[in-house]
């Protein structure tokens, strides 16, 4: 399936169809003119809770709330007609247990029009994704590098070198028999990932990941160069927005104080030409 030959927004079940095929093409989105900049392009689009560093200025993603991820989340739909929406669950919105998490998901779904949540964790979020999925929420999973787990991780490591590799893939393996309907493999090794992608039924979504994964994922301010604070190796830039932009607000300032910002062309006339009068 192409994105750009398509009418509708795809259906969790179709991103799933998408396995094995043309890989599938994601990105982050957390306002309108972003979202409709990526619509034509992408399978699907993610509201993911990164917009708390990347927008908001938070150390992390462990202060994004759920008003947060709502507000984002409304600003995203009106901005999507042909590519899926997906949103994250912020953190404490769902790990107390199958129940808070049904209420956050239901909310977010309800209050965005999202197709589907993500959330993160392997095989301690079965149980959680195996209840929602059965009460009617879609859910994309996340595996590898949990960036909401960053305090027991020890930080923005690699994830599943050496012997942690099977445990990795256990939590994939998890996942997707929890009816995950994809899962996101973040800042794991190649090779894993590859072989986690040859053993599940469902697409893997990389980040940090291989190549060889169904599908990529990147946050939309990392690959246009406008989050600037760090560059993860995996980050490919695609612009420099941000040194753009500061130039081009550097080259307003200047304007202004020349006074050759506004020019003739920016003005209104006492009257108009040619006008009746
Ligand atoms: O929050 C986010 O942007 C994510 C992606 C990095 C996968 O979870």
């Amino acid at each position: 399936m192409s994105a750009t030959a398509r009418k509708t927004a795809p259906l969790p079940d179709d991103i799933r169809a998408m396995k094995g095929g043309t890989p599938i093409v994601s990105l982050t989105a957390y306002t309108t003119p972003m979202a409709q900049m990526m619509d034509a392009h992408c399978d699907f689009v993610l509201v993911g809770d990164s917009l708390g560093m990347v927008l908001h200025g938070l150390p992390s993603t462990l202060g994004v709330t759920m008003e947060m991820m709502v507000m984002h989340g409304q600003a995203v739909a009106r901005g999507l007609s042909s590519a899926m929406m997906v949103i994250d669950m912020p953190f404490g919105s769902y790990e107390e247990g199958p129940e808070q998490a049904f209420r956050n998901a239901a909310r977010l779904m309800a209050e965005t029009g999202a197709g589907a949540v993500k959330l993160e964790g392997g095989v301690a979020m079965a149980d959680t994704i195996a209840f929602l999925v059965a009460r009617g929420i879609p859910v994309m999973a996340h595996v590898g590098l949990t960036p909401q787990s960053i305090n027991t991780l020890g930080g923005y490591k690699v994830q599943g070198r050496g012997d942690a590799g099977a445990a990795l893939k256990a939590d994939a393996e998890a996942v997707a028999a929890a009816g995950a309907f994809a899962v996101v493999l973040e800042k794991v090794p190649e090779t894993l990932a590859n072989t986690i992608t040859e053993a599940l039924d469902i697409p893997t979504i990389g980040i940090g990941a291989s190549a060889g994964c169904d599908g990529q994922i990147l946050v939309v301010d990392d690959m246009l160069g406008l989050f600037t604070a760090f560059k993860a190796k995996f980050v490919k830039r695609y612009a420099e927005l941000g040194k753009d932009g500061e130039a081009a607000i550097a080259a307003y300032a200047e304007d202004v104080r020349a006074r050759r910002f506004p020019g003739p062309e920016h003005v209104f006339a006492d009257t108009v030409p040619g006008a009746k009068t």
